[in-house]
């Protein structure tokens, strides 16, 4: 996976963000939001926030 990659445009949160803030404990989309800022512009990444969040803690806890 590219961690480069912008997932959020509104905030410019790369997937390398969302990985680093389930690797310090973030679990759910909300944690990830909190930690990040990510998705709380105009929503339209939600769903693919919520493909990484799941991707990196089943990654994370395996
Ligand atoms: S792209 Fe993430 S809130 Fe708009």
């Amino acid at each position: 996976m590219n961690m480069d990659k912008v997932v959020c445009e509104c905030f410019g949160v790369t997937n390398g963000q969302v990985k680093e803030a389930v690797d310090n404990g973030a679990t759910t989309l909300e944690e990830v939001t909190e930690a990040t800022g990510a998705g709380t512009g105009c929503g339209a990444c939600n769903d693919d926030l919520q493909r990484l969040v799941d991707f990196f803690t089943t990654e994370r806890d395996s």
